[in-house]
């Protein structure tokens, strides 16, 4: 690996705000933003549209072989060549993804993705297990955190900002069950790498987070935007 390639990972729990961070962040920087939670949302799309049932692995690995995932520069997400960046983000979806995340042969294929897209260029990638399993060498690790009423209410003006009809109540048992499948899943769980710096995002909006990363960055690498 080139010794000039940066990495920086963003792990935290379901609707941080890591995504909208994230891709300001690399926007500064002018790196390659990487959604790792898109990955295992198109899987799970796949998994629904082939009929299969999402909470059962025997049956959900079926659609691993031959997938594609494509994550463009302008946001799009193709799966298998089709455009799903829409649908990834609907209830049907959200409310089934951690199943399919905590399925280990479904993790190896995507992290296999992850970790070939970063190889030969500077990346901000975010997800769960960024820090601790798929770029443990990144020279900047953050963990994201924010209380469970802070992300609810982000994510629902997030749906409602993009014509997906959902109700506060749906959004915290959705933020709430996510959390608790993806923090005591027994592969890669969502937890903060050793080494990561923890941002609590509840007081802070999203200039003062991209901020504050910048920041860090700066004193890590001495990298400036
Ligand atoms: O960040 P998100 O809400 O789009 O992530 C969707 C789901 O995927 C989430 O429930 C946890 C899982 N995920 C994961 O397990 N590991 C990652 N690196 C990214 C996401």
């Amino acid at each position: 690996m080139n010794e000039k390639v940066i990495s920086i990972a963003i792990d935290g729990p379901a609707a941080a705000g890591k995504s909208t961070v994230a891709k300001l962040v690399a926007k500064a920087l002018n790196y390659t933003y990487i959604d790792t939670g898109a990955m295992y949302r198109a899987v799970t799309y796949a998994v629904i549209k082939a009929g299969l049932n999402p909470e059962n692995e025997e049956e959900s690995v079926t659609v691993l072989p031959g997938m594609t995932i494509d994550l463009l520069e302008d946001g799009t997400v193709l799966c298998n060549g089709e455009d799903v960046s829409k649908v990834i983000r609907t209830p049907m979806v959200s409310s089934k993804v951690s199943y399919i995340a905590a399925m280990k042969p479904v993790r190896l294929a995507l992290v296999d993705m992850q970790r070939a897209m970063s190889n030969s260029k500077c990346v901000v990638m975010d997800g769960r297990d960024i820090g601790t399993y798929v770029l443990p060498s990144a020279q900047v690790k953050i963990f994201q955190i924010a209380s469970v009423e802070c992300r609810a209410k982000r994510r629902y003006d997030e749906n409602l900002s993009k014509g997906i009809p959902t109700t506060m109540e749906d959004v915290i048992e959705d933020v709430k069950k996510r959390d608790y499948i993806d923090s005591h899943r027994a592969f890669a769980p969502l937890k903060p790498a050793e080494d990561s710096v923890q941002l609590d995002t509840s007081e802070l909006n999203i200039q003062e987070v991209v901020d504050a990363i910048l920041a860090i960055v700066k004193e890590k690498t001495g990298v400036e935007a």
